[in-house]
C-alpha cells in the first residue's frame, strides 16, 4: 500500500473552510446551529459526496460519513472531530480530525487498499459548548452521557431549547434514537491539534494521547445589591462583581496551590448586571471550568472553591449560589488504539510523544463506546481557541499519514 497524502488539497480545504465564519478572518466563529455552522456542514458534505462516500446525520445533528468495508457488518472503525468553533477561533481546531480524516479516507481509497471493516469519518455536534453551557453535545449523547430528555431541554442565551434550533436547523428525528450501543465501532481515533507547547517545544512531530483530563463545569450567581455609582457610598455597598473577584482569585490560588501542572482552572464568562458604567454590579453569572488527570485533585478543587462560599459571602454582605453543569471522570485511551497508532509512527519512521491531553475532547465520550485513542500534531506555541492557531502543512500531513496508516491497520 503506498499511501500519499495531498497537503496541498488538504490546506487549501483547511483555507476554505476557515472562511465560512461570523468573524472576519484570520478569526473563525461557527457556533452550533447558526448559518455559519449549518453552511460549513452543506460544504462538508459536498466534499464527502465527492468522495463517493454515503452521508448520513442522526437527530442532534452528528454527521456520519461511511467508507463501507468489504464486510459492513463488522463494527466499523470510526474517525473525526468537530468542525464548530467558539467566538474568536482559528482554523484547526476539530478541523484537522475532520478535514485530516476525510484526506486519509481519501488516500486509502487512492493506494488501492479495501477495508475489510467500514471507516465511518463522524463529524460530532457542539463539541464546543459556546452556545448551550456544555460541550460535546453530540458525542455525549452518541455515549449515553446526555440523555435525550436532558439534552433536550438545554436553552441557550435568548431562551431557545436545544429541541427548538436542531429542528429549524433541519434535524428531525427522536433525539432517543441518537445513542448508539457499544458494539457500533470496533475502534475510535481523533486526530487533533496539541492545544498545548510540548510537542513544538521538544521538536517532537506526533503525540499519542494516553489519558484525556477531566473536566468540570460550574455555574456561579453572586447576587449583591445595585445602585448609583456615585451615591452609594463604599462601606455601603454589596458589589455582586467584588465579591465575584474574590471567588476567581481563590478559584485561581487553590489550583496553583496543587502543584500539578495538571490541574487547572478557568472563570471564562463573567456576564454582569445590569453592565452600566454608572450602576452597581447586582448580579453576576460566572463560568468556572476545572480540569485535571487526577479525579481527587480536581474534586478537591471544587470543594474547596464551594467550602470558601460562605465566607467571601458573608465578608460581601452577598449570595452565592453555585451549580453544577457537568463534572466527567478521565478517560484512559485503548491500549490496542494507542498500539496501532504506536506502529503506524514507526511505519513512517515518526517520532511520537506518549501525553495527556488536557483539554477535552469528543474521544472522551466516544471512549465508553468504543476503544479510543488520539494523534496530536504540534501547534505553534500552543495557541489554540484564538485566530493565531497554527499547525504547519507539514505537521498536517504527518498526522494525516499516521492516521491513514492506523485506519487501515484497524479496519483490515
Ligand atoms: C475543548 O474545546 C475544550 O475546551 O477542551
Ligand atoms: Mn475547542
Ligand atoms: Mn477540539
Amino acid at each position: 500500500m503506498r499511501l500519499e497524502i495531498d497537503g496541498r488539497g488538504l490546506s487549501s480545504e483547511i483555507e476554505e473552510l476557515a472562511r465560512i465564519s461570523e468573524a472576519p478572518a484570520p478569526a473563525v466563529t461557527r457556533i452550533v446551529f447558526t448559518p455559519a455552522d449549518l453552511q460549513a456542514r452543506a460544504w462538508l458534505r459536498v466534499r464527502c459526496e465527492e468522495a463517493g462516500l454515503a452521508v448520513r446525520h442522526d437527530a442532534i445533528g452528528n454527521t456520519f460519513v461511511r467508507w463501507d468495508g468489504a464486510d459492513p457488518a463488522l463494527p466499523a472503525v470510526g474517525t473525526g472531530s468537530h468542525i464548530d468553533a467558539i467566538p474568536n477561533a482559528g482554523k484547526y481546531d476539530g478541523v484537522v480530525g475532520v478535514l485530516g480524516a476525510l484526506e486519509a479516507i481519501r488516500a486509502l481509497q487512492r493506494s488501492g487498499f479495501r477495508p475489510r471493516r467500514s471507516i465511518e469519518l463522524l463529524v460530532f455536534t457542539a463539541e464546543e459548548p459556546t452556545r448551550f453551557g456544555i460541550g460535546c453535545i453530540g458525542s455525549r449523547m452518541l455515549s449515553g452521557a446526555l440523555s435525550a430528555a436532558a439534552a433536550r431541554d438545554l436553552k441557550d442565551r435568548d431562551g431557545a431549547t436545544v429541541e427548538e434550533v436542531r429542528k429549524t436547523a433541519g434535524f428531525a428525528g427522536e433525539l432517543e434514537e441518537v445513542k448508539l450501543p457499544g458494539t457500533c465501532y470496533a475502534a475510535f481515533v481523533e486526530l487533533h491539534i496539541e492545544q498545548g507547547p510540548l510537542l513544538e517545544q521538544r521538536q517532537i512531530p506526533l503525540g499519542i494521547v494516553t489519558t484525556i483530563a477531566a473536566p468540570a463545569s460550574l455555574c456561579m450567581t453572586i447576587e449583591g445589591s445595585g445602585g448609583h455609582a456615585g451615591g452609594v457610598l463604599m462601606p455601603d455597598r454589596h458589589d455582586a462583581l467584588c465579591a465575584s473577584a474574590e471567588l476567581i482569585l481563590f478559584l485561581e490560588h487553590t489550583a496553583l496551590a496543587t502543584g500539578a501542572i495538571d490541574t487547572v482552572a478557568t472563570v471564562g464568562i463573567c456576564d454582569v448586571f445590569p453592565g452600566a458604567v454608572n450602576s452597581i454590579p447586582s448580579r453576576v453569572r460566572l463560568s468556572v471550568d476545572i480540569r485535571d488527570t487526577n479525579l481527587e485533585r480536581r474534586d478537591g478543587v471544587i470543594r474547596e472553591l464551594e467550602n470558601a462560599i460562605p465566607s467571601i459571602a458573608a465578608k460581601r454582605q452577598v449570595s452565592i449560589h453555585s451549580e453544577f453543569l457537568n463534572a466527567e471522570a478521565p478517560a484512559d485511551c485503548a491500549p490496542s488504539v494507542v498500539e496501532a497508532l504506536s506502529e503506524s509512527c514507526g511505519k513512517h519512521a515518526l517520532n511520537f510523544l506518549p501525553m495527556v491531553s488536557r483539554a477535552y475532547h469528543d474521544s472522551l465520550f466516544m471512549s465508553r463506546i468504543a476503544p479510543t485513542a488520539m494523534l496530536f500534531i504540534p501547534c505553534h506555541k500552543g495557541y489554540s481557541h484564538r485566530p493565531d492557531e497554527y499547525a504547519s502543512p507539514e505537521d498536517i500531513v504527518r498526522g494525516t499519514l499516521v492516521l491513514a496508516e492506523t485506519l487501515a491497520a484497524l479496519a483490515a
